[in-house]
C-alpha cells in the first residue's frame, strides 16, 4: 500500500484502531508528504501561542497527539523545552523519537484513561488532534486531571469539528474548572491548493486550569 496519503485520508478516520492503521503507513511520509506539500501551519501556531501567553512555570509540557514532533522540533529551535510526547502509533512516537525533541514518549490511547499522576504537566499542546474522526471533546477530562492547577492549554480545535463534536458544549460543561478561556481563528494551511481543505480553518484554543 502506498505510504502517501492526504488530507482526505486523514478525515475519513472514525475509530483509535482506523487512527493505528492510518499512521502506520503514513509515518514515514507525513512530514514531507503531508507537511511540507500542505504547508501546514499549526505546529508553528501552537508554539508562537505558547510563547505569547506562557510563564515560566508552564512546564513539563504535554504534546498530544505528537505524531512525528513537527510542534517540539519548532519549540526546540527556540528554546530547549522540558516536553514529552503522547500517541497512540508506534510508527509516528518512532519518527519523532529520531528527531531527540522529546524527554520521554507515550504510547497512548487519548480517549481512554492516562497512566499519568494526577496535576503532573504545567501545560498541555496539540495540533492536528482535536480534527475528524481523531479524539473529541472528552478527550479534555482527562488531559485536565493530569495538569497542574493554573497549567495552560494551546490546542488547534478544527473549526468543523468544534461546531460537529460540540465542543461548545463541552466548554460549558467544564467551565468552572477553567479560566481566561480564548479562541483564534487561524488558516491550517498557508499556500495550498487543495480544493476541499486548503481554507480549512481551525480554533487555536487556550486556557487554564483552575
Ligand atoms: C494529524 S496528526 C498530528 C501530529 C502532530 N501533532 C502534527 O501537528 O504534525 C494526528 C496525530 O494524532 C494521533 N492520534 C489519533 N488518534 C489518537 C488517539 N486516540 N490517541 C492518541 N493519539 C491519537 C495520531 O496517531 C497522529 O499522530
Amino acid at each position: 500500500m502506498s505510504s502517501k496519503k492526504g488530507l482526505n485520508d486523514a478525515y475519513s478516520v472514525k475509530t483509535p484502531e482506523d487512527n493505528i492503521k492510518l499512521y502506520k503507513i503514513w509515518a514515514s511520509s507525513y512530514d514531507d508528504d503531508f507537511a511540507k506539500k500542505n504547508d501546514y501551519r499549526s505546529p508553528v501556531l501552537i508554539s508562537n501561542y505558547y510563547d505569547k501567553y506562557s510563564n515560566k512555570n508552564d512546564v513539563p509540557v504535554l504534546d498530544v497527539g505528537a505524531g512525528t514532533g513537527l510542534i517540539a522540533e519548532v519549540m526546540n529551535k527556540k528554546n530547549t523545552i522540558d516536553i514529552d510526547a503522547i500517541d497512540i502509533s508506534p510508527e509516528m512516537l518512532e519518527s519523532a523519537k529520531s528527531k531527540n525533541c522529546y524527554n520521554k514518549l507515550i504510547e497512548a490511547d487519548l480517549t481512554k484513561n492516562l497512566d499519568i499522576d494526577n496535576n503532573y504537566y504545567g501545560a498541555i499542546v496539540s495540533a492536528g488532534t482535536f480534527t475528524h474522526g481523531h479524539i473529541g471533546p472528552n478527550a479534555l477530562d482527562e488531559l485536565l486531571r493530569v495538569t497542574k492547577p493554573s497549567g495552560l492549554f494551546v490546542i488547534t480545535i478544527h473549526s468543523k469539528v468544534y461546531v460537529n463534536q460540540n465542543f461548545e458544549q463541552k466548554f460549558q460543561d467544564i467551565n468552572e474548572q477553567i479560566t481566561d478561556l480564548t479562541f483564534h481563528e487561524e488558516k491550517a494551511y498557508g499556500n495550498n491548493p487543495d480544493k476541499d481543505h486548503g481554507n480549512d480553518t481551525v480554533f487555536i484554543t487556550i486556557f487554564r486550569k483552575k
